[in-house]
C-alpha cells in the first residue's frame, strides 16, 4: 500500500460530503443494526432494512439506535445535545492496550460504540474473532481493515447508521518505519475520512506528549496526522478535534518489576535522572479521553495529559521499587553514550543494508526513551517542565508496581518490538 495514498484525501468538500450523505441516508434511514458472529467477511453487522427478522448470534450485543434520519437531512444538531445512548461513537485502535479501556469507558457512559477490529487483533495476531467479541464486550464490533479506504468505508456504511464521532487510538505495533507511516498516519486518516463520510463532527485521537520533539518517524507520522486533522476543523467549522497526548504509559514502565524481585538490579542510563515522566494508567486515560468526546473545554485542543502525582525519574522509580520489594537498591548504571555508538552503527549498516532501517529505527526509539521526559517542552526554556505538565486520575504506579509485585505482568505486554 501507497504510504501517502492521494486517493483518500483528507479534506472533503461540502458539496460531496453532503451528496454522499443524501445517497446513503435519504432513501431508507434504518432504525436498528445488530451484530451478528457467523464469521462473514465484512461488513460485520446485519441490518433490518425490510421487516425481514434479523439474523442474530447467541451473542447477541446491544443494538445501535441509528440517529434520528432528520439529524443528517437537515442542518446539523450538535451531537453534544444529545443523550449518550444516541451517540454513536467508532472507535478505532479499540483491541489496543489504550483501545480496550476506551471501549470499556465508552460502553459505561452509555455511549453507542462501534468497535473497529481485525480479524486477528492483539500482540502477533493472537485474539480470534470470539476474543474480540469477549474483551469488546458492550460494544458493537465490526471486523473490517483501517489499513484500506474502501473496505472501511463499506464496513461503516453496512453499519446503517451514521457515525457522531471518531475516537482513534490506531498505532503501529512495533514503531518500524513503514508500519508508523501505513499505521500513525495513513490508517488514522482513513478513519477520519470514513468517519467525516458517514457524519462524524467531532475527532479524539490517541497521540503522545513525545511529538513536541519529534525525532522517530512515528512522531512524525502522528504530527502529520495532527496537523490535518487541525485543518480540517479550520476549513469546515462545524467539525471539531481533541488531540489527546499522553505522557509514559504504565506498561512501559513495569517492565524491571519482577526483575527487581527476583533480585536483579535496577537498570538505567546515566545517573538514572536523564528524563522524567508522570505515568498515567490505562483506565485513567480512557477516562480522560472519554471526556474529550463530550466536553466543551476539550474542543480543539492539544491536550498533553500525565496521571497523578509528581514527575519521576527512572533513579526514584527504581527506588520506588526496591522500597517495596523490601531489598537493598542495587542499579546498573548504563552509560547512554553505548546507545549512540550502536545507533551510529545501525545507521552505517542501513546504507548497505536498507533492510535494517526498521533496526536502527528502534535503536533510535530506545535512545529517545532512555533521555527524553515525557513532560511538557517549554522551548524558551530549552527544558522539560514537570510543573506545566497536566495531572489527571487516580492510580499511581506505585499502586501498579504493587499490583504487578502481587499478580504479574498480564495484559502490560509491551508492542511486538517491546518497545512501547
Ligand atoms: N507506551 C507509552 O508509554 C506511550 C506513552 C504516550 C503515548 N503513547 C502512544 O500511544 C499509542 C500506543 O497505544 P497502545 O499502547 O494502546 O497501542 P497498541 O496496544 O499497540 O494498540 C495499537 C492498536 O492499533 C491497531 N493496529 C495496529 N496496526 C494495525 C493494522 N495494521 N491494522 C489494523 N489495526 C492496527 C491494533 O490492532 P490489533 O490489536 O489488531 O493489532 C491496536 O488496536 C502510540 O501512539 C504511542 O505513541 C505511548
Amino acid at each position: 500500500m501507497s504510504l501517502f495514498a492521494p486517493s483518500s484525501g483528507l479534506t472533503l468538500l461540502q458539496s460531496t460530503k453532503d451528496q454522499n450523505f443524501r445517497q446513503l441516508f435519504s432513501s431508507h434511514f434504518i432504525n436498528h443494526v445488530q451484530v451478528r458472529t457467523v464469521p462473514y467477511a465484512t461488513p460485520f453487522l446485519s441490518v433490518n432494512v425490510s421487516g425481514r427478522p434479523f439474523r442474530v448470534s447467541s451473542r447477541k450485543l446491544k443494538p445501535i439506535i441509528a440517529s434520528a434520519a432528520s439529524t443528517v437531512e437537515t442542518p446539523k444538531i450538535s451531537f453534544r445535545g444529545k443523550n449518550p445512548k444516541d451517540i454513536n461513537v467508532l472507535v478505532v485502535g479499540s483491541t489496543g492496550y489504550i483501545g480496550k479501556f476506551v471501549v470499556k469507558e465508552l460502553t459505561s457512559r452509555g455511549f453507542n460504540v462501534i468497535a473497529v477490529a481485525r480479524e486477528k487483533s492483539g500482540i502477533k495476531g493472537k485474539n480470534s474473532k470470539d476474543d474480540t467479541l469477549e474483551q469488546l464486550n458492550g460494544a458493537n464490533v465490526c471486523f473490517s481493515d483501517v489499513t484500506n479506504l474502501e473496505t472501511l468505508e463499506k464496513s461503516v456504511q453496512g453499519l446503517g447508521v451514521s457515525i457522531d464521532v471518531v475516537v482513534s487510538c490506531l498505532a503501529s505495533r512495533n514503531g518500524g518505519v513503514k508500519d508508523s507511516w501505513n499505521i500513525d498516519y495513513e490508517a488514522t486518516k482513513n478513519s477520519l475520512v470514513a468517519g467525516r463520510k458517514f457524519g462524524a463532527s467531532h475527532f479524539v485521537l490517541l497521540s503522545a506528549i513525545c511529538v513536541q520533539k519529534p525525532l522517530l518517524e512515528f512522531q512524525r507520522a502522528k504530527l502529520k496526522f495532527e496537523a490535518e486533522l487541525m485543518k480540517e476543523a479550520e476549513e469546515d467549522n462545524g467539525f471539531t478535534y481533541s488531540i489527546v497526548r499522553p505522557t509514559a504509559f504504565f506498561k512501559s514502565l513495569g517492565g524491571q518489576v519482577e526483575l527487581v524481585k527476583d533480585g536483579k538490579p535496577y537498570v538505567m542510563f546515566g545517573d538514572g535522572k536523564l528524563c522524567a515522566c508522570k505515568p498515567i494508567s490505562e483506565q485513567d486515560l480512557a477516562s480522560f479521553m472519554a471526556d474529550c468526546v463530550l466536553k466543551e473545554d476539550k474542543i480543539n485542543q492539544v491536550l498533553p495529559i500525565g496521571g497523578p502525582g509528581k514527575a519521576l525519574t527512572p533513579l526514584e522509580q527504581g527506588e520506588m521499587l526496591f522500597k517495596l520489594v523490601g531489598k537493598e537498591p542495587k542499579f546498573l548504571k548504563v552509560p547512554i553514550e553505548i546507545m549512540d555508538f550502536a545507533i551510529g552503527f545501525l545507521d552505517f549498516l542501513v546504507k548497505i543494508f536498507p533492510s535494517l532501517e526498521d533496526a536502527a529505527e528502534f535503536g533510535k526509539i530506545g535512545r529517545y526513551y532512555a533521555a527524553e521526559s515525557m513532560l511538557i517542552w517549554d522551548p524558551d526554556t530549552g527544558e522539560y517542565n514537570a510543573e506545566a505538565t497536566p495531572s489527571y486520575g487516580n492510580d499511581t504506579l506505585e499502586d501498579f508496581f504493587q499490583r504487578v509485585l502481587k499478580e504479574g505482568m498480564a495484559g502490560q505486554e509491551l508492542g511486538e518490538q517491546t518497545i512501547f
